[in-house]
């Protein structure tokens, strides 16, 4: 699986080492394989919903949902959801930013599996558990193609279940 992600020197600043996913998703088989995976790991874990935070995470939450017949929820950057949200502020490996889920998004009860394309400082994820908790929904699982694991992001989010596909 390694084979189809590039690694970018010095990007989007200097001293970034950056994963790109784009051949891997542009590769049928591989793709399915990887969204396969990761939907066998949350049902596996009684999901009940899929949360994706915006961008690269719907990459990935959308072809799981879809492949288990469930609903896909989007955690949105600021600004871009119509009704009332929930917002949680977070550090990235480079620069900050806002994530907003819908107040009604989840259901009493809900199981969540969170999907997202990359695990680097956790500081997304961090951000996305603490909205879907606020809502009342159960965060059951947590699934990544990649885990950077010198970011660590594994420590800070201890206690959940983590499923990463490669590890660099
Ligand atoms: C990237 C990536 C993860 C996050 C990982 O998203 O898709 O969501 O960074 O970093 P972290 O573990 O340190 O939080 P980015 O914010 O660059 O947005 P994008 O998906 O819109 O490209
Ligand atoms: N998101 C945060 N860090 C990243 C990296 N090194 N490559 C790709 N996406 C990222």
């Amino acid at each position: 699986m390694h084979d189809y992600i590039e690694s970018i020197p010095d990007f989007p600043e200097e001293g970034i080492i950056f994963r790109d996913i784009t051949p891997l998703l542009a590769n049928g088989p591989a793709y399915h394989q990887a969204t396969e995976q990761i939907a066998h790991f949350a049902k596996e874990r009684g999901v009940t919903v899929v949360v994706a935070p915006e961008s690269r995470g719907f990459l990935v939450g959308a072809p799981v949902a879809e492949n288990l017949g469930l609903g896909l929820v989007p955690a949105r950057k600021a600004g871009k959801l119509p009704r009332k949200t929930l917002a949680e502020t977070y550090q990235l490996e480079y620069g900050s930013a806002q994530l907003e889920m819908h107040v009604d998004a989840i259901k009493p009860g809900d199981k969540v599996v969170i999907t997202d394309d990359l695990l680097a400082t956790g500081g997304t994820i961090e951000a996305t558990i603490k909205l879907v908790e606020a809502l009342g929904g159960e965060v059951v699982g947590l699934a990544f193609f990649i885990e950077l694991t010198a970011l660590k992001g594994r420590d800070r989010l201890k206690g959940y279940d983590i499923y990463t596909l490669m590890t660099y």
